[in-house]
């Protein structure tokens, strides 16, 4: 996975000279993000543009936010700009303007017109039990509302208010990673890939880009095909 991932950016930046990738929060890709922070590289890391999937709406030292979780495990350790990375703002007043302010950052980055979507190179995706992906759960509503970029994401039952990049942004990235393991997984996992019920995470499919699961063997143990599917990579246990 991590040489996955420095190939493909490795691609991008030889023939766009930059390479953008969206991380999400969650405890499956951490290991991920450790073990990525190896890599020393600096013409790379100058040329890589972190954004966030999506952000819990707490203060930016919080445990729970997704962005120092990002931080902590992999930006501290490479020599990556500053101004190249974009945290979803939650030191402003309320989760409405937080989504607005990363929609304008998106749309700054990528110049984007009017009815433009960005095409973020990679987007690495978590899978909740509930099927939820970043934070598009299955409740909420307007997930795939054409041409919106991000949006507040407010549930009763969710501890904190979120923000999050909508269907149609995942929808138009180059490349998406589902990371899933345990064995708590198996049975949503086998609901979005083989049953394809519509839950949110079922319905990122890629418009131009390449949809990979990227599942350990707990994970996959109630699908047909699970080799297709387990990730296998020795500088990686996920
Ligand atoms: C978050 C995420 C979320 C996560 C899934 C899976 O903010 O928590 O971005 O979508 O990826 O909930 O989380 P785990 O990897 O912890 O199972």
């Amino acid at each position: 996975m991590v040489t996955q991932w420095i190939q493909t950016a490795t691609d991008y930046i030889q023939r766009t000279s930059r390479f953008s990738c969206a991380f999400s929060g969650g405890r499956t890709p951490v290991e991920f993000y450790n073990l990525l922070s190896a890599e020393q590289d600096f013409e790379l890391w100058s040329r890589v543009h972190i954004f966030m999937t999506d952000e819990r709406f707490v203060d930016a030292e919080d445990k729970d936010n997704n962005f120092r979780l990002i931080r902590d495990n992999l930006l501290n350790y490479v020599k990556i700009p500053p101004e190249n990375i974009y945290p979803i703002p939650t030191n402003v007043q309320t989760v409405g303007i937080a989504a607005e302010e990363y929609k304008n950052r998106l749309v700054g980055f990528f110049t984007l017109d009017q009815n433009r979507l960005p095409i973020i190179d990679l987007v690495v995706l978590g899978l909740g039990e509930d099927g939820h992906t970043a934070s598009l759960f299955p409740q909420t509503e307007g997930i795939d509302a054409p041409y919106r970029l991000t949006m507040p994401v407010n549930e009763n039952h969710l501890k904190y208010e979120r923000i999050s990049l909508t269907l149609p942004v995942l929808n138009n990235a180059r490349h998406v990673y589902f990371m899933v393991a345990g064995k708590n997984k198996a049975d949503i996992v086998r609901r979005v890939i083989e049953d394809k019920e519509p839950f949110p995470a079922t319905q990122v499919q890629p418009t131009n880009g390449e949809l990979t699961f990227l599942l350990d063997a707990a994970a996959a143990s109630q699908l047909k095909d699970q080799q297709k599917y387990i990730y296998r990579d020795e500088t990686i246990s996920l």
